[in-house]
């Protein structure tokens, strides 16, 4: 472990995306000098593995932030909204995974690629936007920065671990349940998952659409500083564990040809352009599960409306929809010396 490192705490690290940030922390050789790891009085007794030692994992608690200087939140909406002023009163940097405060106009929502500068006027408290605004704003920007975008049609399919642990759980047991002839057993989703899908993610809002898919709106306006983009959303739970998939529909203000397209994403930090249709050539959740690349494929003319395009975007939910582009928001304000 280093040394000269920071101390950093994770908060939720049993969970989904805290277990990947600790991974992920030590993957990417994060200057961590003490390593705190925090969850429910349920984790006392566990431990995770950090650079070859295992670490206790503590209860969090109001006291748990004293001399933290990095804390990483993955531990629900509630549980942000009570301890991540808590914890940047103590004086830490907190970087929160949660819907708690990403559309709060004080606290930045950030994405490395896109618009990295937001994070340096941060007041104590930095957002990590929603899985599936992530990998779409990755893509979507050198596009929009080239052209301009005026209109956003997307339809997600997403894994179940974007729903947690328990979510993961549930799939697999459903999935041995339907095989060997018993009826499956529903505790997290409205419906059964294994072998079907549903357009419904998070509770539905007043105006028809979900709570997901107004997040997927109000979210890339907030990381695009553009309150006029037109961007209507359809998210889709499917029996898949790691990778959100995503046809994505745009209009742009310039015309823009699929091959300047596939030419300005190949340039582009963090995407990665698989789209070789004689080979069957495109993302998909297999491929990028594991890897902190946002992969898109299946650029197309869109010829039902002007500067029309579409395409396929694929990204590991968990890693650059969360933990990584947590640790990034991290190694960011370290090389600006704001951490
Ligand atoms: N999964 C994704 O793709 C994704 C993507 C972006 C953002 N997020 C967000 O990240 C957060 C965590 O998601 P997840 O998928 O990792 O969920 P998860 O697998 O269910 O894990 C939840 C974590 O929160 C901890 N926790 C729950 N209640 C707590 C309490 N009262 N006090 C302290 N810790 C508590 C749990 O600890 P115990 O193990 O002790 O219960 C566990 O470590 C959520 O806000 C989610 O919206 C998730």
């Amino acid at each position: 472990m280093e040394l000269n490192g920071l101390k950093v705490a994770v908060v939720g690290a049993t969970g989904a995306v805290g277990n990947l940030m600790v991974k992920v922390l030590e993957e990417r050789a994060f200057p961590v000098s003490r390593l705190t790891l925090l969850a429910s009085a349920r984790s006392i007794g566990k431990t995770l593995g950090f650079h070859g030692s295992e670490i206790a994992v503590e209860e969090l608690v109001e006291d748990s932030f004293e001399g933290i200087q990095l804390a990483l939140f993955s531990a629900g909406g509630g549980i942000s909204k009570k301890f991540a002023p808590i914890a940047a009163r103590a004086g830490a940097v907190v970087i929160d995974n949660s819907n708690a405060w990403r559309m709060d106009p004080k606290v930045p929502l950030v994405v490395p690629e896109v618009n990295p500068d937001a994070a340096l006027s941060h007041s104590g408290i930095i957002a990590n936007p929603n899985c599936s605004t992530i990998q779409m704003v990755v893509a979507l920007k050198p596009i929009y920065d080239a052209v301009g975008i005026r209109r956003i049609v997307v339809t997600t399919f997403q894994a179940v671990s974007g729903t947690g642990k328990r979510a993961i759980e549930e799939l697999r047991a459903q999935v041995l349940d339907v095989m060997q002839g018993r009826e499956a057993v529903r505790q997290i989703y409205p419906h059964q998952i294994a072998f079907n899908c549903f357009p419904h993610i998070g509770p539905f809002l007043e105006n028809g659409f979900s709570e997901e898919e107004m997040k997927m709106v109000n979210e890339t306006r907030k990381v695009f500083e553009d309150a006029k983009i037109r961007i209507c959303a359809t998210t889709v739970r499917i029996p898949v564990i790691y990778g959100h998939s995503e046809s994505i529909n745009i209009e742009t203000e310039k015309p823009v040809s699929p091959e300047e397209v596939r030419r300005l994403l190949d340039a582009a930090p963090g995407v990665r352009v698989i789209d070789d249709l004689s080979n069957a050539g495109y993302p998909v959740p297999l491929s990028a599960a594991g890897t902190d690349d946002t992969l898109v494929g299946r650029i197309r003319i869109d010829p039902s409306v002007e500067n029309g395009l579409a395409m396929w975007v694929v990204a590991d939910n968990i890693r650059k929809g969360a933990a990584t582009n947590a640790v990034q928001i991290a190694e960011l304000l370290l090389s600006r010396g704001r951490l």
